[in-house]
């Protein structure tokens, strides 16, 4: 576990995204403060991720996973370092713009679904664009597509309580989808699931990738990480090993 003091980050070279690009970050830094103690949770990463890509990110507890997916998911703003996702610089922007970038470029899937639990699942669905003010016609439109498309189409108007937790997390990942995310990204989506659950979850996944969609997925689990076709491991606060995953390497020969 990472607790030292007067470490000074060192600033990289800024390569700076390319056409295709999603996610590129350059010697991101993240550093909590307890008291007069600094907590480096990230020590210098450097990610390039592309358009359509599948990854996993692995790595033991306290390794800065949560850290990492907070800062890509724009949750949360690097100490140092840049971030650019979708070309654009978002390492410096305001808790106002961030919050508008996520709504736009980030679709997130938990461990715990988070849906609402006194709505309907096309409630939960068109919540992100509730919130965007999309018009309710075609929010309603676009909610039923999109949980049509997961085969939930005849769970539209059950709650929660009354779906299984793999319906539940196809609930969470139509929401995710419904406003065309650049990205998708998971945490844990399988913590809460039997195994045949979530390997039909991870099929979902694969379905979705096979349809252009960019997936991150935070795993500690090997089985799930291999559902990826890119293994990224993460170790005290910087990447340790990035490499194609096993399945992929099959696929290809
Ligand atoms: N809000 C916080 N304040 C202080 N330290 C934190 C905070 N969040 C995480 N940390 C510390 O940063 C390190 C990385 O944590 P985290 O990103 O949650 O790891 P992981 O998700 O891989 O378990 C750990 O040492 C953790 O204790
Ligand atoms: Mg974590």
């Amino acid at each position: 576990m990472a607790i030292e003091t007067a470490v000074e980050p060192t600033v990289g070279n800024i390569t700076g995204p390319h056409p295709g690009d999603v996610i590129v970050t350059d010697n991101l830094w993240k550093t909590y403060e307890m008291g007069d103690q600094q907590v480096h949770a990230l020590r210098g990463v450097n990610l390039r991720i592309r358009h359509n890509e599948y990854v996993a990110i692995m790595g033991p507890s306290g390794s800065g996973k949560s850290t990492l997916m907070n800062l890509i998911g724009c949750l949360d703003s690097p100490s140092q370092g840049k971030y650019w996702l979708n070309g654009h610089d978002v390492s410096e922007l305001n808790d106002d713009e961030l919050a508008r970038i996520r709504n736009k470029e980030i679709g997130f899937v938990f461990q715990t679904f988070n849906l609402l639990a006194r709505a309907t699942s096309l409630h939960n669905v068109e919540l992100p664009l509730i919130y965007n003010g999309t018009p309710a016609a075609e929010r309603t439109a676009r909610a039923k597509a999109v949980l049509e498309s997961v085969n939930l189409g005849a769970r539209m108007m059950h709650k929660p309580n009354e779906l299984s937790g793999g319906q539940r997390q196809r609930v969470a990942i139509a929401r995710a989808l419904v406003n065309h995310p650049s990205i998708i990204l998971a945490d844990e989506p399988t913590g809460n699931l039997d195994s045949k659950t979530g390997d039909e979850i991870m099929g979902l996944f694969d379905e979705l990738h096979a349809k252009g969609n960019t997936i991150i997925v935070v795993t500690h689990e090997p089985d799930i990480a291999e559902f990826a076709h890119r293994i990224i491991t993460i170790r005290d606060g910087v990447i340790a090993g990035d490499h194609a995953s096993p399945r992929r390497q099959n696929q290809s020969q």
